[in-house]
């Protein structure tokens, strides 16, 4: 990776982050908790979320219309903060933006093989990262002696964004434990999805949630794989994967510049994206506008 000497202007632009719809702010809000000085600029594509059902090709060219988007708007970095995404357009996006971009599988795979210990780890993620294999790879890459077990779960971001839409009922129930979603249907929904991984992987240790909306049902997937097993995720290693490559690059911002962070979703339904979106980023968004699926077209 290229190392710059930039302005301090030039490091006080926002970091982009994109995702389909809610789930990336989970990762955004990790990078606001470590790295406070930084600004956001968060893109949501939920008019077509979700992603993981859709086939690679279409997902690739919604990622380079997202990056192309994000860069016109001065990020100095991008963070493809959704699974799917990074399964089917990071290595294109890395070679035609003009900004690094960094996705969430690498990180994810590498918080896998911190914790595994029987070396048998679960991939909890939507049937197109699965069927991409690309988790698979991240994680024999690191340590080829690993077994992996792929679960699909088709139905879980459209679970977690329909309770989000219409659930605000549901966040004071966040705040005091986190398992907002722990309904009798919804835990029998995630119970019936992990049949196939229980049976697979006898002594799988470690599940890693590869999608960024599934931390928001992670009490009812800890609740299916008992106590034995544990539930990692990605937001926490890409962020320091984040901060490291802008300190190598000299690119953090400013210690006494406010950070601004921004909001950009295709919904058409702005607060029902402002309601959902401050629950899981866990600061009110403040700044949000609508861009249009003809806009993100031109890109
Ligand atoms: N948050 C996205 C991911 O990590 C959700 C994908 C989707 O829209 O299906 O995979």
């Amino acid at each position: 990776m290229e190392f710059v000497n930039a302005s301090a202007a030039d490091n006080n632009r926002p970091i982009g982050v994109f995702d389909s719809g809610l789930g990336g702010l989970t990762v955004a809000r990790a990078i606001a908790t470590t790295l406070p000085h930084e600004s956001i600029y968060y893109l949501g594509d939920t008019k077509r979320c979700p992603y993981g059902v859709r086939t690679e090709d279409e997902v690739r060219s919604f990622v380079l219309q997202a990056g192309r988007w994000l860069s016109e708007h001065n990020i100095k970095i991008m963070i493809i903060a959704c699974n799917t995404a990074t399964a089917a357009g990071l290595k294109v996006a890395q070679q035609v933006l003009p900004v690094p971009v960094i996705g969430v599988i690498a990180p994810g795979a590498r918080a896998a093989i911190n914790s595994t210990r029987t070396r048998k780890v679960g991939v909890l993620a939507t049937p197109l990262t699965v069927r991409t294999g690309a988790y698979t790879r991240a994680i024999k890459t690191l340590d080829a002696g690993v077994s992996v077990y792929g679960c699909p779960a088709p139905s879980f971001v459209e679970i977690v964004e329909n309770e989000l839409a219409t659930g605000a009922h549901l966040q004071e129930r966040w705040l005091q434990n986190g398992d907002v979603f722990d309904t009798p249907e919804t835990c029998e929904e995630v119970a019936r999805t992990l049949v196939p991984l229980m049976e697979a992987g006898a002594e799988v240790d470690t599940v890693v949630l590869g999608c960024t909306h599934f931390p928001l049902l992670a009490g009812p997937i800890r609740k299916a794989l008992g106590p034995g097993v544990r539930v990692v995720s990605s937001a926490e290693e890409t962020t320091s994967e984040l901060a490291d490559i802008l300190r190598r690059r000299e690119q953090l911002a400013d210690e006494d510049v406010a950070p601004q962070h921004r909001f950009a979703t295709t919904s058409d339904n702005i607060a029902e994206f402002a309601a959902a979106g401050s629950f899981i980023f866990g600061q009110p968004l403040k700044s949000i506008e609508h861009v249009s699926l003809d806009e993100l077209g031109r890109y």
